[in-house]
């Protein structure tokens, strides 16, 4: 059966640009014809809210746990489908922690659904439903902000990706980590890019995401930057972002 290409987005900092990725890279890839699932795993709703998704009926965290089904779950869209996350998702969370598989009940969901691209946005932190996403995905990006101690956590992220690899997900690969809200033009956005670019295992993107207010107001209209703002900064970024994307993606295998 074929499993969608699956990308968690992930850092267990706050604010770095997760929710903002996840949604306006699916638009994206959605713009070029692929068939896209956004998979919202925050307690905070953020990306359902972004996508327009103001109140669903059930959630992943349900969806989960068999209390609920793919097709009570699934909130479709006119070009991206979303499965909504919930305020109660931190309650389920933890009863996830007490499920031996839980690491594996995302990846069993996804499993043969009609979907070219699911991306997954994470929560800002390091527990069982990041862990479920990664345990999910084939690739990972972990989007920054440009600023100063951006990359204070990364190795924490690294070590639990070599984790997730050694006992869940052997085919977990960094696509790339993604700055956001930055500028390669100025002295401070050169210095962060050049002590990333010495880290010994990390790639990052070539294409950074610039700051720009469309990014965020788009969201207060539950709707990507493309709908939105179509000509905007953050549109050129992120189409540049999704190319980039599809050439990394293409040029690695794929785990089955
Ligand atoms: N490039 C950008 N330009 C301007 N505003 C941005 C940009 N990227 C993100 N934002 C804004 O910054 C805030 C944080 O972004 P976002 O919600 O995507 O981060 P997050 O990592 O998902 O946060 P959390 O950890 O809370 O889930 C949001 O208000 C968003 O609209
Ligand atoms: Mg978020």
């Amino acid at each position: 059966m074929a499993y969608p290409i699956t990308v968690a987005v992930t850092n267990n900092k706050g604010g770095t640009g997760k929710t903002t990725t996840t949604l306006n890279l699916g638009a994206a890839l959605a713009k070029q014809g692929f068939r896209v699932l956004l998979v919202d795993l925050d307690a905070q709703c953020n990306l359902g809210l972004a996508a327009g998704c103001r109140q669903a009926p059930h959630h992943v965290g349900e969806l989960l746990l068999g209390e609920a089904s793919w097709e009570e779950t699934l909130v479709k869209g006119q070009n991206i489908d979303l499965l909504p996350s919930s305020r109660l998702l931190l309650s389920y969370e933890h009863q996830l922690n007490m499920e031996p598989d839980s690491g594996y009940l995302l990846r069993e969901q996804l499993e043969g659904r009609p979907y070219d691209y699911v991306i997954i946005d994470c929560p800002p932190s390091l527990g069982a439903l990041t862990f479920g996403a990664l345990g999910a995905a084939n690739w990972f990006i972990v989007p920054m902000q440009g600023e100063n101690f951006a990359y204070v956590g990364l190795d924490e992220i690294l070590q639990c990706v070599l984790k997730v690899r050694r006992r869940l997900n052997p085919g977990l690969q960094l696509a790339g980590i993604l700055m956001n809200k930055f500028d390669l033009r100025t002295k401070f956005g050169q210095s962060v890019y050049s002590k990333l670019t010495d880290h010994p295992t990390v790639r990052l993107f070539t294409n950074s995401v610039r700051q720009d207010v469309s990014l965020m107001e788009c969201t207060a209209f539950g709707q990507s930057i493309f709908e939105y703002a179509p000509t905007s900064r953050g549109a050129q970024d992120f189409i540049s972002v999704c190319q980039e994307f599809l050439q990394v993606t293409a040029t690695a295998p794929i785990p089955s």
